[in-house]
């Protein structure tokens, strides 16, 4: 494992100790709501409708995994590196009685056979701790059937620019839209290196894997905001989140 993959995943064993200590309430978000949001649901609401077998990349504490069942996936299949997380997803899903199954394992390179999902869901978070999204893409291209999509809902890559004052949007001084890496100074904190990749190279990893594009969208909302913080640069002006939306070529099964 590269250095700062290795550095990386214990940041994430540890911060995943917060997905055990809050594992009551995160049950009870689990089962009275939905963590997917809108704009996600208003782009999987025709993949779900087919009963799709789902593969979740990066799955963390797995609540999405439950809301995708419950709107329509026919099971989801976890993988995250952490042992932490998986260990209470598999708890909460099993209390709740969803199918959900979980697998602890480093990506790219999930331990599942070619073709097994209809649908690969990752994002919130994930693709910045992937060292190479090409190698990324192809992972997940594999993992799909026929005619499957690839469903991301992430951070903007322009959005770790953007500083959390609360009277004006600004650029921070230390970051650079065509930078490569820079380390997390927020969650889960203790200089965990986080990749950057921009827009466009991520679109070229999805269509260098031989994926057809179906769709593309950017907002303005973050897919995520800290307690107590109200940054200006999350009012409307700046991207701070993006959608995509990849089929594989071929006919179904
Ligand atoms: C910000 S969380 C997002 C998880 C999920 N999308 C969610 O909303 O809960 C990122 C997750 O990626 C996992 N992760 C990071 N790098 C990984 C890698 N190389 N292989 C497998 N899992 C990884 C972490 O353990 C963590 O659970």
């Amino acid at each position: 494992m590269e250095p700062d993959t290795t550095r990386n995943r214990i940041a994430w064993e540890a911060a995943s100790r917060k997905h055990v200590h809050e594992y009551e309430e995160l049950l009870r978000q689990a089962r009275d709501g939905c963590s997917l949001l809108d704009r996600e649901l208003d782009l999987l609401r025709p993949v779900l409708r087919s009963a799709p077998s789902v593969v979740h990349l990066q799955s963390g504490h797995g609540l999405d995994d439950i809301a995708l069942v419950a709107a329509g996936a026919r099971s989801v299949v976890g993988v995250d590196y952490s042992a932490v997380a998986v260990a209470s997803a598999q708890r909460r899903a099993d209390e709740l009685g969803a199918a959900c199954r979980y697998v602890v394992a480093e990506l790219p390179g999930a331990p599942l056979r070619d073709g097994c999902a209809d649908l690969v869901y990752t994002g919130k978070g994930a693709l910045i701790w992937m060292p190479d999204l090409r190698v990324w893409a192809r992972d997940a291209a594999r993992l799909l059937r026929p005619s499957g999509r690839l469903f991301v809902y992430e951070a903007h890559p322009a959005a770790p620019l953007w500083t959390w004052d609360e009277d004006e949007p600004r650029i921070r001084a230390d970051r650079g839209y065509f930078d490569r890496r820079h380390v997390n100074d927020t969650f889960p904190g203790h200089g965990a290196v986080e990749r950057q990749a921009t827009l466009a190279e991520i679109i070229n990893a999805v269509l260098a894997a031989g994926l057809e594009l179906e769709h593309v969208a950017e907002y303005p909302e973050p897919f995520w905001r800290p307690d107590g913080v109200d940054a200006a640069a999350w009012r409307g002006r700046l991207p701070n989140s993006f959608a995509l939306l990849a089929r594989r070529g071929g006919a179904a099964p």
